[in-house]
């Protein structure tokens, strides 16, 4: 764990450089916009520890897959989000020194990113080697209001010296990715032209020739006046630059405003992405930094009106879940169902920046609450779009008539994660996506979804159940062999109960669907059957024998089912029990001493339990999580989350408030060692729903809404805010109350600790906090309890 983050409610602040730290803090401190974004890299020079890093959604290379040992089935590529242009990038010169912090003298340095606004900052004050000391102060973004645009403001202050600077301001293309599989570069350069205080690189990927065209547009302040300039140009391969050398004396100020374009081959053609290019940077450039700023901002805020949730009393808390709801927003905006949230967003290049599961489990309930019902649409859309890609995926492994397994890791469509025991056996991840149908509909009430899309991903995936599982002549059950659950600290095991029982899930609630459809829909779903060949008798009774018949491995005597067959061969020792230094064990442990271990990398049992709640009493969910919980040693970013929420419904308040703290501020103070390589996104997600679920106690049910609210004892209180079916409410919970905000002019039946209030419109009501032992509920002002 770190601790050099300063704590506060709306900034992500490093005071005093952490150069140790560094790529933490870039990563941290990325900036994005749905459609491109970028590491908190410097602008100038720095030569000490850093991971350079720019993307552009949607744009991806498709690197040759590499493994020791080929298998048949495995994808022939992994596909990576590139690194793109660096369009930030001044370089300064004073004198004969170039400016470079891993070689100066830091008197002061503070960068801060400002959640509210969306501005990432920087102020520092060096001193080089010769003596001469400057101040820089730097503001930049990417907007959310003009998606192309980025802007950047940067000023630098001669302290004690007269001297010629040179000021290089420059696109270059001419990168490489860190986690490339031969070493290529994967940018060819298409056109490049530079001219006074502007320049443009447009580059093709390799194999899939996505383009993008990079600009910068700039212009120059000499205490705050403008100030005309006369300038060299350099060009090399992917690379142009300006070259301005004036003269500074000393305590004068010269500002650079610099506007970046990136613009790809998705959102325009390809011959004419120069020509929209330079019109967006020239829209950019005539507005100014401050307007454009003004019109991000207020976006920002417009998004927090709808997403924020106060925490009272826990800056650390507060902070930690500010910024995951920002680094939601800024990864995923919405408008285009062709792009998804990658685990890294755009602040590092792991995972190669494609889709998984994470998004259909985690991250859709904070869009289905938070923004537009067409967001969370989209998300479903996504796979919906890549339904005929997971049914040739699934055929080439065998599987037929229709069967879909969608990819652990996707891009397009097609599988790219190439660990046998993942990409063949970690078949869950088919459920998340019928779940997360499930779950928009059961928030929405929008059944129309069924027809086509809904139904015709959930009748491919039943049809991959069905034939996923074998029926055993010993076990008189039908069993699931040789599969990988969440849990990646166990591989090829049989029977691994939360893939067992998501199964059995998707074929019940497909059938439903189809006695939905048939009541209500009856032509279409005809249409639909002839279209997709769907021997409704045959194949249902197929699927209800294995409903009925499916095998789940069972402890009788601590009466609670079991991760998979043979669990408990393992010698059981808790989590806790472990030497600090061998934690992370992914980081420490060889990884045939792990698959041996009891240790649990992320929420499985419980995940099932967690999602099929209503159907476990309170005893049988607390049984589960005092056998798994001190196994679970949440080394997947996607664990604690879910672990909250059940420690919440079960009456554990501080284990739930510890492993919240873990989610929220899994990134801020790098848990996992890992933050440097980028931010773990999608688990942002499962901060929301650990947080609304678990302390909001935020359920639906029967199209209402649920809430059992409980307040950490640490915490004054707390408020959060939820759109439900075009109403938004406002809750909010101190030490005596829930307060009830309806923000709309419906009325609206809620339930609060399993009690049915009717919420009028625009009204606030309030009743007292149920406290663990469960207070009696009495109404209050403006309630009336049905
Ligand atoms: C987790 C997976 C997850 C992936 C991407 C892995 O460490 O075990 O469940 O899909 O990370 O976030």
């Amino acid at each position: 764990m770190k601790d050099y983050i300063v704590h506060d409610g709306w900034k992500i602040i490093e005071d005093g450089f952490h150069p140790e730290h560094n790529k933490i803090t870039e990563s941290l401190m990325s900036l994005g916009n749905g459609r491109m974004g970028h590491r908190a890299n410097f602008e100038e020079k720095y030569s000490g520890p850093t991971l350079p890093g720019n993307y552009v959604a949607g744009v991806y290379y498709p690197d040759k897959t590499r493994v020791g040992w080929w298998k048949n089935g495995y994808p022939e590529y992994f596909a990576k989000v590139l690194n793109a242009a660096n369009w930030i990038g001044i370089d300064i010169r004073i004198g004969n020194t170039v400016l470079d912090l891993n070689q100066c003298k830091i008197l002061d340095f503070r960068r801060e990113l400002d959640m509210m606004n969306g501005l990432l900052s920087r102020t520092f004050t060096a001193e080089l080697t010769d003596g001469k000391q400057i101040n820089v102060t730097t503001q930049r973004f990417v907007s959310i209001a003009h998606s192309e645009i980025g802007a950047i403001r940067y000023t630098l202050e001669a302290l004690n010296f007269s001297e010629k600077v040179v000021i290089t301001p420059y696109i270059d293309f001419d990168v490489i990715n860190e986690d490339a599989n031969y070493d290529e570069k994967f940018w060819d350069e298409v056109n490049k032209s530079v001219s006074h205080g502007e320049g443009y690189v447009t580059a093709e990927v390799r194999k899939t020739f996505f383009q993008v065209c990079t600009g910068m547009k700039f212009k120059l302040m000499k205490n705050g006046e403008p100030f005309r300039f006369h300038a060299d140009f350099e060009e090399r391969q992917k690379f142009v630059s300006n070259i301005i050398s004036l003269q500074m004396g000393k305590g004068s100020r010269l500002t650079i405003e610099k506007y970046g374009v990136n613009l790809s081959s998705e959102y325009c053609p390809k011959n004419k992405l120069n020509e929209i290019a330079a019109q967006h940077l020239n829209a950019a450039y005539k507005k100014g930094f401050d307007r454009l700023l003004q019109d991000h901002a207020d976006l920002w805020h417009k998004k927090w009106e709808t997403s924020d949730i106060l925490i009272k009393g826990d800056v650390a808390a507060q902070q930690g879940i500010r910024f995951n709801i920002f680094q939601l927003q800024q990864t995923y905006t919405g408008e285009d169902e062709r792009l998804n949230i990658g685990p890294k967003g755009f602040t590092g290049e792991k995972y190669g920046g494609s889709t998984y599961w994470d998004t259909e489990a985690y991250c859709i309930p904070f869009f289905l609450a938070t923004a537009p019902r067409q967001v969370a649409q989209n998300l479903l859309s996504y796979r919906h779009k890549h339904l005929q890609k997971a049914i040739e995926n699934g055929e080439k492994l065998g599987f037929k008539n229709g069967a879909a397994l969608y990819p652990m890791v996707t891009m397009n469509g097609e599988e790219c994660h190439n660990e046998w025991e993942i990409t063949f056996e970690e078949v869950h991840r088919n459920g998340a996506i019928a779940f997360a149908i499930y779950d928009y509909i059961r928030y929405t009430g929008d059944t129309g979804y069924l027809l086509p899309k809904g139904f015709e991903v959930l009748l491919a995936i039943s049809r991959f159940w069905s034939q996923r599982v074998n029926w055993s002549e010993d076990k008189q059950k039908y069993v699931m062999l040789g599969v990988t659950g969440p849990n990646e600290y166990e591989n090829n095991v049989n029977n691994n109960f939360h893939t067992n029982r998501i199964a059995q899930w998707t074929l019940k609630y497909t059938l439903e669907v189809i006695d939905l459809l048939k009541k209500e829909h009856h032509k279409a779903f005809a249409q639909l059957k002839e279209k997709w060949n769907f021997d409704e008798e045959a194949e249902t009774s197929r699927w209800r024998d294995i409903i009925e018949k499916i095998y789940f491995a069972y402890d009788p005597s601590r009466d609670i089912f079991l991760q998979q067959d043979g669990f408990l061969d393992k010698e059981l020792i808790p989590a806790a029990e472990l030497p600090a230094n061998e934690r992370p064990l992914n980081q420490n442990w060889s990884w045939d001493r792990i698959l041996r271990s009891p240790y649990i990398k992320q929420a499985d049992t419980l995940q099932s339990l967690y999602l099929f709640e209503n159907e476990y009493d309170k005893a049988t969910i607390q049984r589960h999580f005092d056998f798994y919980e001190p196994l679970t040693v949440h080394e997947s970013s996607l664990s604690p989350c879910i672990h909250t929420i059940l420690a919440s419904a079960i009456g554990y308040p501080a284990k739930a408030y510890e492993l919240y703290l873990r989610t929220s501020r899994l990134d801020l103070d790098d848990y996992n060692n890992d933050t440097e390589d980028g931010c773990h996104i999608t688990s942002m997600g499962g901060t929301w729903i650990a947080f609304v679920q678990g302390f909001g106690g935020m359920r639906v049910k029967n199209g209402r809404l649920h809430f059992a609210p409980i307040l950490p004892d640490k915490w004054e209180g707390y408020s959060f805010l939820i759109n439900f079916r075009n109403t938004i409410l406002k809750i909010e919970v101190n030490k005596q109350e829930v307060v009830f905000d309806n923000y709309s002019g419906n009325e609206m039946v809620i339930s609060i600790y399993g009690k049915e209030f009717v919420l009028p419109s625009n009204g606030v009501c309030s009743l007292p906090l149920a406290s663990a032992n469960g207070i009696e509920m009495q109404s209050r002002t403006g309630f009336s309890q049905t």
